[in-house]
């Protein structure tokens, strides 16, 4: 079990205060530059290709020794053994919580109630390799003798964004006869649009859903099984066109699914931390098992990294207690994480449900209201797009938001001098959130542009920028499956480093179970035109409002 420590009671956590009132809160980060020329080299690390540079945070050596003694106080180490050891973890739902096993290439075996499940998950894995082989070879074959072009993933939250997340990372790795789509919203219009684009002969559906009950997800599903039999007219045919990535064999078969097309994966994987396992076959499909193997190695080498490295040389460590330096002493209440890679557009969509399902929390871990802040709203957009439409807010709004930016060195698409632009801006952004620009640096600008003393001291202060903003920037060599499954790997530990350091449960999401219950209860009112009153005022007057609406 994890321990039960409120964080505010620790030695470190007084400690941290004492030290942002009485230092840090007043100190210049651009001064800790000048004042050691080595910061950079003190608060950096590598990890293979991966240079994570940390440097231009708001801290110094006593502030790291301090957030690492709040990760003793609050028994971290103990923590991520108990969950590589397959420990109960996550205590709400009595589960283990083994993503790491998804992608564990030792021989070391892990238990979960006694049991090995190491042979299981090879068992696994080695369908999904056979049966890409048999798509890729055209050896599997749709109804009607055509070999299969196209993947349709249905499946959402944790069943659809990280397959959407990687494969879209990935592109260049695309298998060149395969297109894959993924469905996910409820609105038929997301199927109806994607259903436009395939043919019921060479499609392949992959209904990917946890639980196999989720509305959405077999909303969808059904829609397509219907669209998909009007042309193939046979039910015989559903075999060779739909299997199930699923921890449900019951839910699956009533479907229609044979077993035998049911990939299957268990209660120890989170839906969130799920794309490593059968869910991450619409990845295989598309990118071909070899590189999807890549993507699990590289997720591994971070796994023996976080669980191997002593906590001052951890990265997913240091990334977990910077955020919560700026959480919890500064105040900030979201983190933005930029990629500069056009491919990585859905990875902060992604880490938005791995952080915001898994420490959106306000109970601790012995049930009781937290009195601290914990997890922050996660967002971004790819740069250079988001400087053009939020980092104003960054730069000279009155919100503190701490900024993960990730660049890789090499591009796929070396095309004219596009890459080098891309990076001046991702290095300018973070040199110019860290210094600003000085009063004296804005006049002495304003005198050459040959402006008067008067236009000066009027414009002057819009154009100051205080400066002083934390980044966290990110270099990998190039996007691979390999350096991408590590950067995953790495948001995934943070994650939970300050689930554990929160005193919350990581890995159960209850908050999402009240909406999902109340529209079980309003859909059957939609069904007809009576008027409602069964709720407070205003549902029931957007309800009434809808139903008089929708009439022609
Ligand atoms: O949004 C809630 C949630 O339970 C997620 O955690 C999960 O990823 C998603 O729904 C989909 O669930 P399932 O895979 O069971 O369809």
């Amino acid at each position: 079990m994890l321990p039960k420590i409120n964080p505010t009671n620790t030695q470190a956590w007084f400690l941290l205060k004492k030290h942002y009132e009485d230092e840090m809160s007043r100190k210049q980060m651009k001064d800790l530059f000048a004042s050691d020329a080595e910061r950079f080299a003190k608060f950096s690390l590598h990890l293979e290709d991966i240079l994570f540079d940390y440097s231009k945070n708001m801290l110094n050596q006593k502030t790291l020794q301090l957030l690492l003694q709040l990760a003793g106080d609050c028994e971290l180490k103990d923590a991520i053994h108990a969950m590589f050891a397959g420990i109960k973890i996550n205590e709400t739902e009595h589960r283990s919580v083994l993503h790491t096993a998804l992608r564990n290439f030792s021989d070391t075996p892990i238990l979960v109630d006694g049991k090995d499940v190491m042979p299981l998950v090879r068992k696994v894995l080695a369908h999904m390799k056979s049966f890409c082989d048999d798509v890729h070879t055209g050896k599997w074959k749709g109804y009607s003798g055509k070999k299969i072009r196209y993947i349709v993933n249905i499946g959402i939250g944790g069943s659809d964004l990280g397959p959407v997340m990687v494969t879209e990372a990935l592109k260049p790795y695309w298998h060149e006869d395969i297109e894959a789509f993924f469905v996910s919203n409820v609105d038929a219009t997301h199927i109806t649009e994607t259903l436009k684009k395939v043919t019921p002969e060479e499609t392949l559906f992959l209904v990917a859903s946890k639980t196999f009950t989720t509305q959405e997800t077999m909303t969808n599903a059904h829609t397509a099984r219907q669209w998909f039999l009007h042309t193939a007219k046979d039910e015989a045919h559903i075999a060779k066109h739909f299997v199930a990535l699923s921890t449900n064999e019951k839910e699956v078969t009533q479907f229609g699914i044979d077993k035998a097309n049911m990939f299957e994966f268990w209660d120890w994987v989170g839906g969130r931390y799920s794309l490593w396992s059968a869910i991450g076959l619409s990845i295989a499909l598309t990118i071909g098992y070899d590189n999807f193997e890549q993507l699990l190695k590289g997720a591994y080498s971070v796994d023996t990294h976080f669980r191997t490295a002593k906590l001052e040389k951890n990265i997913p460590v240091l990334m977990a207690l910077i955020g919560i330096w700026y959480t919890n002493f500064f105040g900030a209440q979201s983190e933005a994480i930029l990629p500069y890679d056009q491919y990585m557009h859905r990875f902060s969509a992604y880490f938005q449900q791995g952080n915001m399902e898994s420490n959106g929390k306000s109970v601790d871990r012995s049930g009781n209201p937290v009195n601290y802040a914990t997890g922050p709203v996660i967002w971004g957009e790819p740069g250079t797009n988001g400087q053009h439409a939020f980092y104003q807010l960054i730069h000279q709004g009155t919100l503190l938001i701490p900024c993960d930016f990730i660049a890789p060195a090499i591009s796929h698409n070396p095309v004219g001098d596009h890459h080098q632009k891309l990076l001046s801006n991702f290095f300018a952004q973070t040199e110019a959130l860290m210094n600003g620009k000085s009063e004296n640096e804005v006049k002495a600008e304003l005198v050459k542009t040959g402006k008067n003393e008067e236009e000066i001291k009027k414009l002057c202060p819009f154009k100051i920028f205080t400066g002083n903003k934390p980044t966290n920037s990110i270099l990998v060599k190039e996007i691979t499956p390999y350096s991408l499954g590590s950067l995953i790997a790495l948001y995934e530990h943070k994650i939970f480093v300050q689930g554990v350091i929160w005193n919350i449960f990581s890995f159960d999401q209850w908050g999402v179970e009240l909406g999902k219950q109340l529209a079980g209860n309003i859909l059957p009112e939609l069904l007809n035109n009576d008027e409602i009153s069964s709720h407070d005022s205003s549902t029931n007057g957007l309800i009434n409002a809808y139903k008089k609406l929708r009439t022609p």
